[in-house]
């Protein structure tokens, strides 16, 4: 029997839904959609850019190499957007696909797309040449982001080092029209980043931005298990280790029901410290890229908190390390 991604998906209307709520109470006002002229606002444009494609969206997690010597495998310096990492049926892909050059080099990275193919490759999984991308590059997440948000990491992909990496073609094991997911928005016109007023929808599209969700609700045959939505439970296979990502719903006995908004924001802001990543755990390490994620803004971490207080606890234990 082929796949079915066709309940994720509708997973992925009904947050898609949930947004459109926020776009409706936002009056369209939103602190991040102002049209910008001169140099200053192109500087301000890259820096958003850099902010989300290396701490929100970890596009610069994906699509760099990763160091495992290191606790949560921080990108390997140099190695920015040049791609090659790749995933397999370890990680639910049926076949092995591999992140791509997304640098600017003209031959092997996307130096000759437009800014309009490079958002669509972003937000709809349509790639320059017309073919579907596979979702655990995770469009169906970035289709619910605001138009400046998606050009701004445009604008800032624009900035990076050209580099000739070529990276292998991926091969599948279904056709990927099977594998499409139908998108929460059908244009990004209409995407409105929720105002920071309302710190638990600001906090829903951060994580949306940030595909939390794709590693802490588990996986059946190719299919999230929304009853169990951030409620953990997906095995990381690393060859070196494995790990299985814990439940960060409200529940008190298994999720993080008893972390304080304190507690929570810690624990990011402790990898900003490269001395507490610059080590090999071991068997203990991490495929949560903390050492990206740590440099999000506090007020955005504890957004995403606040937002996670609001989903239902589910009551499901999980041995992050079991012997
Ligand atoms: C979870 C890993 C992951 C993350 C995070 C990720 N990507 Fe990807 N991306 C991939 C993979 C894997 C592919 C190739 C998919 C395939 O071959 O079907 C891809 C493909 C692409 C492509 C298409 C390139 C081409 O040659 O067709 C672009 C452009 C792209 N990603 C940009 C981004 C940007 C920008 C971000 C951040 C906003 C991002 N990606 C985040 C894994 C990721
Ligand atoms: C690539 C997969 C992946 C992504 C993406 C990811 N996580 Fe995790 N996360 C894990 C795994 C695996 C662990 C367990 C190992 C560890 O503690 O690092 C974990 C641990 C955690 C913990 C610690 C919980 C505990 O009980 O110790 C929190 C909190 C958390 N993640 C929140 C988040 C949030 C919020 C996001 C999005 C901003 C996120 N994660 C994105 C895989 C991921």
């Amino acid at each position: 029997m082929q796949r079915n991604y066709a309940v994720p998906a509708i997973c992925l209307a009904i947050i898609f839904i949930t947004f459109s709520f926020f776009i409706s109470c936002n009056n369209g006002e939103s602190s991040g959609n102002n049209k910008t002229t001169n140099d200053d606002s192109v500087t301000k444009v890259i820096e958003r850019g850099k902010y989300l494609a290396h701490h929100v969206s970890l596009c610069m997690d994906c699509h760099s190499q990763r160091d495992f010597t290191q606790f949560s495998g921080p990108p390997k310096a140099g190695t920015e957007g040049i791609g090659g990492d790749f995933f397999d049926n370890k990680l639910d892909v049926p076949g092995i696909i591999y992140a791509r050059n997304i640098t600017s080099d003209t031959v092997n990275g996307i130096g000759k797309w437009t800014d309009d193919e490079i958002a669509r490759a972003i937000t709809k999984g349509i790639s320059r040449n017309g073919d579907t991308l596979f979702p655990l590059m995770p469009y169906p997440h970035y289709n619910g982001m605001s138009k400046d948000d998606v050009y701004s990491i445009i604008a800032y992909l624009r900035t990076l080092q050209p580099n000739s990496n070529k990276v292998p073609e991926r091969k599948l094991m279904i056709p990927m029209a099977m594998a499409y997911p139908p998108l929460q928005s059908a244009s990004l016109e209409s995407n409105v980043k929720p105002d920071v007023s309302d710190m638990v929808k600001y906090g829903a599209y951060i994580m949306n931005s940030a595909a939390c969700m794709d590693c802490h609700t588990p996986m059946e045959r190719g299919q999230f298990v929304m009853p169990k939505y951030m409620a953990g439970g997906r095995k990381f296979d690393m060859v070196s280790f494995v790990v299985t990502s814990p439940n960060i719903t409200p529940d008190s006995a298994t999720g993080i029901g008893k972390w304080s908004e304190a507690m929570f924001l810690e624990k990011f802001k402790l990898y900003r410290d490269k001395a507490s990543y610059a080590s090999n755990p071991g068997k203990n390490n991490s495929i949560m890229p903390w050492s990206m994620y740590a440099n999000m803004d506090d007020f955005d971490i504890k957004a995403i908190y606040r937002y996670l207080r609001t989903i239902p606890a589910v009551n499901n234990h999980v041995d992050k390390y079991p012997l």
